[in-house]
């Protein structure tokens, strides 16, 4: 299994070739997934809400995302992982953003991505100029929430639009090697796509895009009430993890577990 390094993404531009990311914050998935063919990892900062189950991604810090890198990369060998730089932590000034920067890197990440591109682009370009290869992140940026008045579908008007492919433009000139484009229509994201160099990994962005992200848990089904537009079930894993615990349950009152060959001797 060949590790992919930031120029592959690069070099799969205009191949036909699209690539896969999924998030991973836990050893335990880390392992699992990488024996799959998954191209990528992402220790996103969602891991604030499905991990520790606060309302928005604001609430992870450098400390959170350094523990949860170290623990993916531990399981994931085999994987390209990229980590967010997380709420405010590229908008304290350059030493500060840097030294999170650092964090990340020596935790183990091969990347990391920064959501948003006004106020970022000497930052970025600096990371890049360091030798960090980073992925940026457009559209819907969670970070945003509260400026942003909730998790919405953005540059649906053609105004917005054009700003959102100048943005990407200038994303990719300060140096990015990706862009994570969230929750736009797909006829935008299409013109994004052809507008930049960069590989354009979309979520809620539709099919045009070069790549296509999504939340391992989400796409494991865990929680069958969150189904939002964009999103594919392709297991039924609340089901699958309650009847095995309900089965082990039942086994345990009725005393069918544990077995004779169950049991030492
Ligand atoms: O943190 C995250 O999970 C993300 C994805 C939605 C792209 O940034």
């Amino acid at each position: 299994m060949k590790r992919l390094t930031a120029p592959d993404f690069l070099a799969r531009k205009g191949s036909g070739e699209r690539l896969s990311m999924v998030t991973c914050y836990d050893y335990w998935s880390a392992t699992l997934l990488d024996q799959t063919d998954v191209d990528c990892l992402l220790v996103g900062d969602s891991l604030a809400m499905v991990m520790h189950g606060y309302p928005s991604t604001v609430h992870a810090d450098i400390d959170l995302m350094a523990l949860h890198t170290r623990a993916v990369v531990r399981g994931a060998p085999h994987k390209f992982v990229v980590t967010d730089m997380p709420f405010l932590s590229v908008r304290k000034g350059l030493t500060a953003a840097m030294d999170g920067v650092q964090a990340l890197v020596q935790a183990g990440a091969d990347a990391i991505k920064i959501e948003g591109e006004k106020g970022q682009l000497d930052l970025i370009a600096h990371v890049v100029e360091s030798g960090v290869p980073v992925m940026g992140h457009l559209g819907l940026t969670p970070q945003s929430v509260l400026g942003l008045g909730g998790h919405r579908v953005q540059a649906r008007q053609a105004e917005e639009a054009r700003a959102l492919i100048e943005s990407a433009q200038r994303l990719a000139d300060a140096g990015c090697f990706a862009i994570v484009l969230e929750c736009v229509p797909s006829r935008v994201a299409e013109c994004v796509s052809r507008a930049v160099r960069s590989l354009v990994i979309g979520i809620g962005a539709g099919p045009a895009t070069d790549g296509q992200v999504l939340v391992l848990q989400d796409l494991l089904g865990t929680n069958p009430a969150f189904k939002p537009r964009f999103l594919r079930h392709y297991a039924k894993g609340h089901s699958v993890v309650c009847d095995a615990v309900n089965r082990f349950h039942a086994d345990v009152v009725s005393g069918e577990f544990p077995s004779r060959e169950e049991s030492y001797a």
